[in-house]
């Protein structure tokens, strides 16, 4: 999806463009919201468009103004951020205090929050309790939800509460244990279930699914089956969208990645080579220097 592409009155007269360097892509951007209509647009159009996990204000306003459509406030704050080994034991507290910081510094993207482990699946009144939060104090447009068809009753109770629905289909970290692991879901004869996942929840009115490693012959059937947007993550280029966590884009984390990620630059190393150079200076004392010094 380009800004070309965006429908009047998409950033007609909205206010000055991000400060973005020159000649980048964003420079060229107008600015205003990304709403549900533009990803259905984008589908609608056969375009595509970029999702990219967020936990904090720098990193939200360096991806809204590089031009990421949707920003993600994933549960994997749990694993990526608070040192966790899973996405299970994030609070709901937690996720508004990173939704609400992420919200606050972007002004383009579309944000959409995950639904923590453990705050929607009693009831959809809990799931909508839970997600009023994250829109109300968290500032998110919309909540992502993991499960299948049995949560279409969930996303119903969302969306009649007026709040937009993600699905999360294929692997769902939250069910990691009763999954067996980080295994791809989907394959043979278990493709026709993921299919019917899709089916069920978009028709209760989730406004996009997005599909975790899943075999791209089966995201791509998800994709044919489904009017609203599609995104993966190891599920293939079949989709509307594509989302990465961003510590795996941008190469922060370090150890194996996983086969779906591409790494776009190595900041691991970057931060590195600074704290090493900073550390130099402080011990040779060469920083402070006089034009630090009051
Ligand atoms: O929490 C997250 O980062 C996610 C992505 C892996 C899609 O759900």
């Amino acid at each position: 999806m380009t800004s070309a592409e965006l429908p009047a009155p998409y950033g007609e007269g909205a206010g000055a463009a991000p400060a973005t360097p020159s000649g980048s892509p964003a420079a060229a951007r107008p600015s205003g919201r990304i709403r549900l209509h533009h990803l259905q647009q984008a589908k609608d159009q056969g375009t595509r468009f970029a999702m990219l996990t967020a936990y904090d204000q720098y990193a939200a306003q360096v991806f809204d103004e590089a031009g990421i459509e949707v920003l993600l406030v994933g549960d994997s704050a749990a694993n990526n951020v608070l040192g966790h080994a899973t996405t299970l034991p994030i609070t709901l507290d937690e996720m508004i205090i990173f939704s609400r910081a992420v919200s606050r510094a972007a002004t383009r993207a579309l944000v959409v929050a995950d639904l923590p482990f453990g705050s929607y699946e009693v009831s959809p009144q809990q799931a909508v309790a839970s997600s009023v939060r994250l829109l109300k104090e968290g500032l998110v447009h919309a909540v992502k939800m993991e499960g299948g068809a049995d949560y279409a009753d969930t996303v119903r109770a969302l969306v009649r509460a007026g709040i937009p629905v993600m699905a999360h289909i294929g692997f769902t970290p939250q069910s990691e244990h009763a999954l067996g692991g980080y295994r791809v879901q989907g394959r043979g004869e278990a493709s026709g279930r993921i299919v019917d996942d899709a089916v069920a929840l978009a028709e209760a009115g989730a406004f996009c699914v997005l599909m975790e490693m899943v075999p791209a012959e089966t995201a791509a059937a998800v994709d044919a089956a489904v009017r609203v947007p599609t995104i993966g993550i190891g599920a293939g280029p079949g989709t509307t969208g594509q989302v990465l966590v961003w510590q795996d884009m941008a190469g922060l984390r370090g150890g194996r990645q996983a086969r779906f990620v591409r790494q776009y630059a190595d900041v691991r190393t970057v931060l590195s080579d600074a704290a090493r150079a900073y550390a130099d200076d402080v011990r040779a004392g060469s920083f402070p220097g006089p034009e630090h010094t009051f």
